[in-house]
């Protein structure tokens, strides 16, 4: 039975989500300009968000730190930060508040799927527990931004094509930029060899995409998009389905036009 250090996907998969959850002041900073003046919101970005997704990049850092003790995460971490935070100014958020949070429940459905695979691809228990814990309180990230989403889609009522594009427009930036920049500095980190062939960022997503195919809950994703949107007739219900279905794909293919995009950078 392999050790997880010997393992090439655990180490970027873990590292790379370590170095994402740990920007999350920047995206609270970012969520408080958009939300401005709703007291409840920003109570529970600051008050329940914030610690908890630190605290994900907190049991992440631990658990590459702890398995792979020649990677230097902070040197890792301060190269992606400089390259990462630049790209999460105010203008590249969503256009009202409602279809912010409607982008985050796709963020949060992602970063939930990811977890869920990881956790049922690894054999090391410690981590099977740790991607259990940290993919429930997704799922509870989702919930409440699906509930601030509906609580403003009653006055700005974008239409279905609006959030579609919202939607699969996030997705899309999971697969070709979030992942790409948090991939970028980890094979420079190392003091010393990393105790594996170095993976290749093309590698790193046909690997990421092996897994993701394996095991990717199918029901439970579809759910989860399907449900901050309001269907009431069988038609809408149907074009639901189908979006919910492209939004996956985005999550499931990265082997394919991730790559591409990357390239062009
Ligand atoms: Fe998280
Ligand atoms: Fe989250």
């Amino acid at each position: 039975m392999q050790s997880p250090h010997l393992n090439p996907f655990i180490f970027y998969a873990t590292a790379s989500a370590s170095f994402l959850e740990s920007r999350v002041e920047t995206y609270v900073e970012n969520l408080e300009a958009v939300f401005a003046g709703e007291q409840g919101i920003l109570a529970w970005l600051r008050d329940i968000w914030l610690p908890e997704e630190s605290e994900h990049g907190r049991l992440l850092k631990n658990y590459v730190e702890g398995t792979w003790p020649r990677f230097d995460w902070n040197r890792g971490f301060t190269l992606f930060s400089t390259r990462y935070i630049p790209r999460c100014d105010h203008s590249r958020l969503r256009p009202s508040p409602g279809l912010e949070a409607l982008a985050r429940c796709v963020t949060e459905t992602g970063a939930s799927m990811i977890y869920r695979c990881i956790g049922a691809y690894a054999i090391d228990p410690e981590l099977k527990a740790l991607m259990r814990r940290i993919s429930t309180d997704e799922v509870r990230h989702f919930r409440h931004f699906r509930d601030i989403h509906q609580h403003y889609d009653r006055t700005e009522r974008r239409t279905f094509l609006c959030k579609a594009h919202i939607m699969l427009a996030r997705a899309l930036l999971v697969r070709s930029e979030d992942l790409a920049l948090s991939f970028e500095p980890l094979n420079g980190s190392w003091n010393g060899a990393a105790p594996f062939i170095p993976w290749s960022y093309a590698d790193f997503l046909a690997g990421t995409a092996r897994v993701m195919q394996a095991h990717f809950p199918h029901e439970q994703a579809a759910r989860m998009l399907t449900s901050p949107l309001r269907t009431r007739s069988i038609a809408s219900r149907y074009a639901t389905s189908i979006l919910a279905a492209l939004v996956n794909r985005q999550f499931l293919n990265f082997g394919d036009s991730c790559t591409r995009s990357y390239r062009k950078q």
